[in-house]
């Protein structure tokens, strides 16, 4: 008898005969042999069939099955260090579950565009699978994180009668004949928490109407957001700088594998240790306009046109020899997938030959005042090799509620993390204004009506003391991990601004 057990699990049954249900990945055949790549959810398995006469029938029925067809398989297990997963099943049994003609998502190159209509599916590929597992353990460590310090889980609502994060943003609904918003974010209501509880946090879906098509927004994400009483800026780096360094230490620990899969370099996030840099704003203007970025930029300019020459050369010698006469099918099909993979990262080298002189363009003028934009961003960031903290901000460019600095009164005592290797801001966050006055001027001066602010106004008026926290982004955070071009691909169904469905 067979005994049923996963891909996960196969090192404890070297030597027995299994029974894999699943799905199938992918499959070829010698004649001879017939190599089924069986998936069940908890991994990978290559399923090897040998035909003999016994078996001839059956051979030539598991050879027939299609891509993504669910199927048992029994079979013996074998070490083996060169298979994907390190184990493989000679198998003595195959039996079809359910066929899958015409599965959509075939081996062959697709365009994101089509990979995301097809999103239910898509989230059965390799990469996806390794994404998905990845944001699972990410969230994990973010509610172990917090509960294992004694910080309070306080869910704030999403339907909200106020704007927390600037009112260009957000997406409004009628709430029996009055206007709502969904959360910007739930920091106004963990203030209020922070009192009662001293330590706590929120974590859920937030919603930006940003009309912003950029690689780091999507309209619905998740934010984590811990807030503490009796904290001023220093409590508040020191909470994100450890947090920060705990989860990619944890996505380190459980999945080595699965950054393989997706090509991550690991030795960078290696480096994702205390202590980060901190600069603070002004010294990020001075940065932007000095010798140091202008080299910078020029360098990279010169290796992008250098790269984007090599390639072309390839893709061009590649067709070649696809096109050829004589050339084998699954030869020319792997050439068509390096081909493809060559030609999108040939687009993005493009992009950057074009962007790069206009980024340099913006931070050689870069206005003391103005918000850093994405690409200076990008800059700071290439400039470390861990993620960096710019701190105090001009008040103009950051939220309403951010605590004025006593120093200098044009600052705020705010923080943004931002990811290496060009991946953005991942916190955004601040000590908050605790005195009533100044914090009732900023709600006039922001055109915020101080009426819908009032309960928030509360909070300085009955034992207002210093406070902090801030709010780390699920997706981006995901997407630096895992190194991914793209925050889509970072959460199970993407909200964008092109696209809902499915
Ligand atoms: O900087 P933000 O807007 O800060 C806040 O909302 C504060 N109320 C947080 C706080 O202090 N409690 O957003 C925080 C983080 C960003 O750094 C980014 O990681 C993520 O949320 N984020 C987005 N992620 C994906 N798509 C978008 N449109 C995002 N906007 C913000
Ligand atoms: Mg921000």
């Amino acid at each position: 008898m067979a005994t049923a057990t996963t891909v996960s699990q196969l090192q404890n049954h070297v030597g027995q005969t299994v029974t894999l249900a699943g799905w199938l990945y992918n499959s070829r055949s010698t004649g001879k042999l017939l190599f089924l790549l069986v998936r069940d959810g908890t991994g990978i398995c290559q399923c090897v069939l040998e035909k003999t006469d016994a078996n001839a029938e059956q051979f030539q029925r598991a050879r027939q099955l299609a891509q993504e067809a669910a199927l048992e398989v029994d079979g013996c297990v074998a070490a083996d260090e060169r298979a994907e997963g390190g184990f493989e099943l000679s198998v003595s049994a195959v039996r079809p579950v359910h066929a899958s003609d015409g599965y959509p998502i075939t081996p062959k190159a697709h365009g994101v565009e089509f990979l995301m209509k097809y999103r239910h599916l898509w989230l059965r590929s390799r990469r996806q699978w390794a994404i998905m597992r990845v944001r699972a353990t990410v969230v994990d460590a973010i509610r172990r994180y917090f509960n294992e310090r004694g910080f309070v889980l306080i869910d704030t609502p999403i339907l909200t009668p106020a704007a927390g994060e600037g009112t260009q943003t957000l997406f409004e609904l009628d709430y029996y004949d009055d206007k709502v918003y969904l959360a910007q974010t739930g920091q106004l209501y963990v203030e209020a928490a922070c009192m009662a509880h001293r330590k706590v946090y929120c974590f859920g879906p937030t919603f930006r109407a940003e009309k912003s098509k950029t690689r780091r927004h999507l309209t619905e994400f998740w934010m984590v957001e811990p807030e503490i009483a009796y904290a001023d800026l220093d409590d508040v780096l020191a909470l994100a700088e450890d947090f920060v360094c705990e989860i990619v230490a944890r996505v380190l620990r459980d999945h080595r594998a699965e950054l393989k899969m997706l090509g991550r370099d690991i030795a960078a996030l290696e480096k994702v240790q205390r202590p980060f840099d901190r600069i603070t704003y002004s010294e990020a203007a001075d940065l932007l306009r000095g010798d140091r970025v202008r080299e910078m930029l020029e360098r990279e300019l010169a290796n992008a046109e250098s790269r984007v020459a090599e390639l072309r050369k390839s893709i061009e010698e590649k067709e070649t020899q696809r096109t050829a006469p004589g050339t084998k099918k699954w030869k020319a099909e792997k050439l068509a997938r390096e081909v493809a993979d060559q030609r999108e990262e040939l687009a993005d080298r493009e992009d950057d030959v074009r962007n790069i002189p206009e980024h340099r363009e913006l931070a050689a003028n870069f206005n003391w005042g103005s918000d850093l934009g994405g690409s200076d961003e990008t800059i700071i960031a290439r400039l470390h090799d861990k993620p960096v903290f710019v701190t105090h901000y001009p008040a103009g460019c950051k939220a309403f509620y951010m605590k004025q600095n006593e120093a200098d009164r044009r600052l705020v005592n705010n923080l943004d993390l931002l990811a290496p290797e060009g991946y953005g801001e991942i916190i955004g966050g601040s000590q908050r204004e605790d005195d009533y006055d100044v914090l009732l001027q900023k709600i006039r001066d922001e055109g915020l009506d101080p009426k819908d602010y009032d309960w928030y106004l509360d909070l300085r008026r009955y034992g207002s003391v210093p406070h902090g926290g801030f709010g780390l982004g699920v997706e981006r955070t995901v997407a630096w991990i895992c190194g991914l071009k793209h925050i889509r691909e970072t959460i199970p169904f993407a909200r964008t601004m092109g696209r809902i469905y499915p």
